[in-house]
């Protein structure tokens, strides 16, 4: 009841407050997006994080740009993840990305500046990126104009305009952000969790939900002088329904060939204490096996060939035994034998009790469930709940 009156209210001040009271004042909206830290989509590892990707945002964006006009879309940087080989492949595909959606200003942040220059050069030249880059000349600041109304967008906090809504894209934290004055919207990459917008000196201070899980959109209403009179605010929650674009699809498709491509020319783990594999276990312990196949252990590699990342290290890792070990999971074609969750991933590579099974093996605590089960991806997770339903 509170939240209908609440989103009655909100309803009200939506409608009445910019166009019967300040009618000549413009009403638009900043979408926005900061420390996106390379997820291109979520892994659907659980339902109840499923959230986000820039499939899903491009194809949202696409769907309802009538209502959400007039927009602007910014990304507050730290977009990209590490300076690595796969690294630079997700760097590229958030750019093309970017492109696809026409966003309107892309800040280059701390994790964007490990990236070399003639990588940028290269991937620029091919995409049109607006960015906010203090390294690249003269791209600290750009204007926009928008259903009448300006827009200065800086990464560099003396460079407050006249006559425009001052949008400061950055990556300090909350608590230094709000000590910039002069500044109407602020946009933090900091990585940090805001659920509502904070105001500062005047200033409505904003952080891109992390990894992309939610979009922000900022509805404000700006005086003819610029500044903020109005706003309200709310996250797009982009789930499994959301049609995608399939040009932003194409893109995440090539990536994941690209990735797989990384595999196949990257070094083998040398073999070493090797993993030995459930049918070496189960040659004494057959009734132990049987048991763990009925668990949802047994599927995990095949749950990633379904999503098309079986060949993707970050999925890799926790959906196979021992990947990245000597000895341990490198490939389907090449160590078929230990795909998925079995045996050793929890109770640990142990050759002795395979030779000599007096010597016993370690026993298995949370801890081994929690190298995988972790909040992102397991967020149900419960040690008793869960250890009940693989007893074998
Ligand atoms: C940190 C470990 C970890 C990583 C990394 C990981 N997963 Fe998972 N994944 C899990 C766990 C744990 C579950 C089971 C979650 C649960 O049910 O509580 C799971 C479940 C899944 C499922 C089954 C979902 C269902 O309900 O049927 C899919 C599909 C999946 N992961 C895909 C991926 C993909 C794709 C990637 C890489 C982008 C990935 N995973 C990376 C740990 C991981
Ligand atoms: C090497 C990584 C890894 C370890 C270690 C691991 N799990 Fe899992 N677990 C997974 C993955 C991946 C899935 C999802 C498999 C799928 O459906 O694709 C999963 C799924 C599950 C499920 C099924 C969830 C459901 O809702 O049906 C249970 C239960 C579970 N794990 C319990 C445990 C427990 C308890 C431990 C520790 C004793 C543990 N796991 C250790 C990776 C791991
Ligand atoms: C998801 C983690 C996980 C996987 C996978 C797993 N186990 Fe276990 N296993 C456990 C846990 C937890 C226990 C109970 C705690 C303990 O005894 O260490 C256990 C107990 C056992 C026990 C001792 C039972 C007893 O009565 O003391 C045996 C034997 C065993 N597992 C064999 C296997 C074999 C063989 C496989 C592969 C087919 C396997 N386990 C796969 C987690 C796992
Ligand atoms: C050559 C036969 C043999 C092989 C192979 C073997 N085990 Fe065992 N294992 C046994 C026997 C027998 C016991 C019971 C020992 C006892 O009761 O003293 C046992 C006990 C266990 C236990 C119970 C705790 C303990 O150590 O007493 C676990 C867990 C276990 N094995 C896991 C595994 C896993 C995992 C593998 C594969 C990596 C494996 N075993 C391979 C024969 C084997």
């Amino acid at each position: 009841m509170t939240k209908y009156i609440l989103s009655l209210t909100l309803v009200f001040s939506a409608l009445l407050a910019p166009f019967a009271m300040y009618a000549q004042e413009q009403a638009f909206s900043i979408i926005y997006t900061g420390s996106i830290s390379g997820e291109l989509e979520p892994c659907g590892c659980s339902l109840k994080t499923d959230f986000g990707g820039l499939a899903r945002l491009s194809g949202y964006l696409a769907e309802h740009r009538n209502e959400l006009s007039p927009f602007i879309l910014i990304d507050a940087g730290n977009f990209t993840d590490q300076n690595t080989p796969q690294g630079k492949l997700k760097a590229e595909a958030i750019l093309k990305s970017y492109n696809i959606m026409k966003y309107d200003a892309v800040a280059f942040m701390n994790n964007e500046k490990a990236f070399p220059d003639d990588f940028y050069s290269a991937v620029l030249s091919d995409n049109a990126i607006p960015a906010v880059s203090d390294s690249i000349p003269n791209s600290q600041s750009l204007f926009i104009s928008r259903n009448g109304l300006d827009v200065s967008i800086s990464i560099d906090p003396g460079a407050l305009r006249d006559k425009s809504l001052n949008v400061l894209l950055t990556d300090l934290p909350v608590s230094k952000a709000g000590l910039m004055k002069g500044w109407d919207v602020i946009i933090t990459s900091s990585g940090e969790t805001l659920n509502e917008p904070v105001t500062v000196n005047n200033a409505v201070i904003l952080a891109g939900y992390p990894r992309g899980k939610k979009t922000g959109v900022l509805t404000l209403t700006a005086g003819s002088e610029g500044g903020v009179r109005n706003f309200r605010h709310k996250w797009l929650s982009l789930g499994s329904d959301v049609k995608e674009d399939p040009g932003v699809r194409a893109i995440l498709n090539d990536y994941d060939l690209k990735v797989a491509n990384l595999l196949k020319e990257s070094k083998r783990p040398p073999d070493g204490d090797t993993y030995l594999g459930v049918t070496r276990c189960a040659e004494c312990h057959q009734l132990f096996e049987e048991s763990w196949k009925k668990t949802r252990h047994a599927g995990a590699f095949k749950s990633l060939q379904q999503a098309g990342k079986s060949n993707d290290p970050e999925c890799i890792i926790c959906h196979t035994v021992g990947f990245g070990e000597k000895g341990g999971f490198y490939s389907i074609e090449t160590t078929p034998e230990l795909a998925n969750v079995q045996c050793e991933a929890c109770h640990g590579l142990d050759r002795d009790h395979v030779e000599d099974f007096s010597k016993p093996m370690k026993r298995v605590t949370e801890a081994a469930c929690l190298k995988c089960h972790t909040r992102d991806n397991s967020p149900d997770f419960d040690y008793p709940v869960y250890l009940e339903k693989i007893i074998h």
